[in-house]
Order: C-alpha cells, then sequence, then structure tokens
C-alpha cells in the first residue's frame, strides 16, 4: 500500500492529547492544526524546487524555491477545515479548494453536498486533507471528483486511520499516497475508528 505513516515521539504526544475525551474545544483545534503541519512538511518532502538566484547580505548564492503556485490544499468539509490553518502556516501561497462531504448516518455512504476548486486544478499537485479515515467512502469520492477534474497527482492527508480505510482507498486509488499520523486498530460497528478520537468534526467546532 501507498501509505507514510508518521513515527515521532512528539506525534505520539499530540496524538495522546487529542484523542483524550477531557482535551477541550480549544486545544483539540491547535493540536489538529499542528499536527497537520508536520503531516504537510512530510508529505511535501519530495516536492521539486525551482531554480532561484538569491542575494544574502554578503554574497550572491544559486539555490532553490517551491513555486507555491504549483500546489493545492483540499479540505473536506467540515473536519477537514481543521487541518487548512496548519498547512497554510507551511505553504501559505498554495491555492485552497473545498468538498463538502457527509457521512450518512445510517447507511455510513458520503454525500457530496459542495465542490469547489481553484482554476487549472489539473495542473497542481493538491493535498486532500480529513482528519479521518474511517471506511474510506469520504476519501475515495472526494479523490473521484478531483480526477474528474484532470488532477494527476493526489496526496491525502490525515490524522487517524483505520486499515479498512486504507486497504479502500489504496485498492480504489493506487496512485495517491495516504500520509496519517497514525494507524489505528480497527472500525466498531458504528464505522468509527478505535480508539480513534471520536468525532472530529463535532470535537473541532464543539457542536455535541
Ligand atoms: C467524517 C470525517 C470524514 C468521514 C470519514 O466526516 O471527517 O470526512 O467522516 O468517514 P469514512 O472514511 O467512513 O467516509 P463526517 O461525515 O462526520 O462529517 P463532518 O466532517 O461534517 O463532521
Ligand atoms: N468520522 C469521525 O469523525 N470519526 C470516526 O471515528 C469516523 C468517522
Amino acid at each position: 500500500m501507498n501509505v507514510v505513516e508518521l513515527d515521532h515521539p512528539l506525534i505520539e504526544h499530540k496524538l495522546a492529547i487529542l484523542r483524550d475525551e477531557k482535551t477541550g474545544t480549544k486545544e483539540f483545534r491547535e493540536l489538529v492544526s499542528e499536527i497537520a503541519m508536520f503531516l504537510c512538511y512530510e508529505a511535501m518532502k519530495n516536492v521539486k524546487l525551482e531554480k532561484a538566484d538569491v542575494k544574502t547580505p554578503l554574497e550572491k548564492i544559486k539555490t532553490h524555491k517551491l513555486n507555491e503556485d504549483n500546489y493545492a490544499f483540499v479540505p473536506i468539509l467540515r473536519a477537514g477545515m481543521g487541518m487548512l490553518d496548519g498547512v497554510i502556516t507551511v505553504v501559505p501561497n498554495a491555492k485552497i479548494g473545498h468538498i463538502g462531504m457527509y457521512r450518512d448516518e445510517t447507511t455510513f455512504e458520503p454525500v457530496n453536498y459542495f465542490f469547489k476548486v481553484p482554476k487549472e486544478i489539473a495542473k497542481k499537485e493538491v493535498f486532500l486533507l480529513d482528519p479521518m479515515l474511517a471506511t474510506g467512502g469520504s476519501a475515495i469520492d472526494a479523490i473521484d471528483l478531483l480526477k474528474a477534474k484532470g488532477v494527476k497527482k493526489i496526496n491525502f492527508l490525515c490524522i487517524i486511520s483505520a486499515p479498512e480505510g486504507l486497504k479502500a482507498v489504496s485498492e480504489e486509488h493506487p496512485d495517491v499516497t495516504i500520509y496519517t499520523a497514525c494507524i489505528d486498530k480497527r472500525l466498531n460497528k458504528n464505522k468509527y475508528i478505535c480508539p480513534g478520537l471520536g468525532d472530529a468534526g463535532d470535537r473541532i467546532y464543539g457542536t455535541k
């Protein structure tokens, strides 16, 4: 499978606080954003830089820079929005799209309600954002929508993933690399990730 799991004590530490049911909305939101920043750092490890001439206060050098315009972040609403602050801290001039998706509470199937992506998205490398990868249904449909717009290079960034979701996305979209902070044990009968962190959207927005 095309999956990269972050393996770092700082991530385990931050995840432990994030998962804790006693962690409140403010701290939860801050941690989602911070972990997203680390995921972005890892996911951009192999991006191509462009040649650049820079003059330091001491001398001229030939170096390299990122053309931020070649990249787009696309959060899956609602919970994916919680990751956006973190990634745009690292790449502030990347373009941003939005995909509205919710999981039907009885069928667990994703329902798409919004789709708006930057102009010329087909020419950009996309980083799709959603903190939770459970059955994989939402991610698969979001990737289908992006591919239908001609996007060639897609990375999926999530905080917690279930083995079932990783398998489903990898089988449907083997060309997409999945970056996850942690692979959890399993899904429960309500298709929630265990041990997980509960409902990411509700915890980010304090809606329950
Ligand atoms: C959650 C989560 C993912 C989806 C994952 O969203 O943020 O989008 O469920 O489940 P799946 O892998 O089984 O599709 P939810 O439907 O709760 O919507 P929300 O972000 O608006 O809370
Ligand atoms: N969505 C969530 O927010 N959490 C889960 O565990 C599964 C889907």
